[in-house]
């Protein structure tokens, strides 16, 4: 029995790639790397420093530890600065209605996101206060297809893991999801996975699931 759904953020809830994009490719840029939409892809659901190190693949320099915190904190810095820009116009379709209507049946609603920025980006849509409980980047070590950030979610919700479903957009995700027991739906990108348990074309969905 399903008693709490935990949501990725970033693809699920709301579309922030382009944002990211946008940074990463002015650090790239600055550094003269190749960078562009298809790199940009590879680094959904993948924790900030482990992001630049898919992007370092195409510079033939070597960068020092300081160097990469350096390139880290300066696309951060102009993240941040481009998700003030965003709002309640940026949810994705259908989110609201299916987060009241898990609540209406008492089943509770988590997020667990690789992303350190979460809880901004929740304050910019207006949803930081609809969650129940709230794991991101900054309670985690390894991230996703670890496991950490949704054993994390059920620990903070006081859930066990059997009782969770979780809904992603990456494949990392699902396995991740699938790495600590939980019911793995997956929309969008993840839908390629095969340890998916549900594949959805629309987030509604999730009410004839659970
Ligand atoms: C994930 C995104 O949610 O968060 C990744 O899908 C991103 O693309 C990761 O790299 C980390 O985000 P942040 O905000 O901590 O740099
Ligand atoms: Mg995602």
């Amino acid at each position: 029995m399903i008693k709490a759904v935990i949501f990725d953020l970033d693809g699920v809830i709301v579309s922030t790639d382009e944002l990211h994009y946008q940074a990463w490719k002015k650090m790239a840029d600055a550094h003269d790397i190749e960078f562009n939409h298809e790199i940009n892809h590879r680094l959904r659901g993948v924790s900030r420093m482990a992001s630049l190190e898919i992007i370092l693949e195409k510079s033939s320099k070597l960068f020092s530890q300081e160097e990469k915190e350096v390139m880290a904190t300066s696309k951060n810095k102009d993240y941040v600065s481009l998700l003030q820009s965003l709002s309640k116009k940026d949810i994705l379709p259908h989110v609201k209605e299916v987060l009241m209507s898990l609540k209406d049946k008492g089943i509770r609603v988590a997020i667990g996101s690789s992303s350190k920025n979460a809880k901004l980006i929740l304050k910019q849509i207006g949803l930081l206060e609809l969650f129940d409980v709230i794991a991101d980047g900054n309670d985690i070590i390894h991230s996703k297809p670890d496991p950490e950030i949704f054993v994390k979610a059920a620990e903070k919700l006081g859930i066990s893991s059997n009782h969770c479903a979780v809904v992603e957009d990456a494949v990392a995700g699902i396995e991740a999801a699938k790495a600590c027991g939980m019911l793995a739906i997956a929309i969008e990108d993840a839908r390629k996975s095969n340890l998916a348990d549900y594949k959805i074309n629309d987030l509604r969905d999730i009410l004839n699931l659970i």
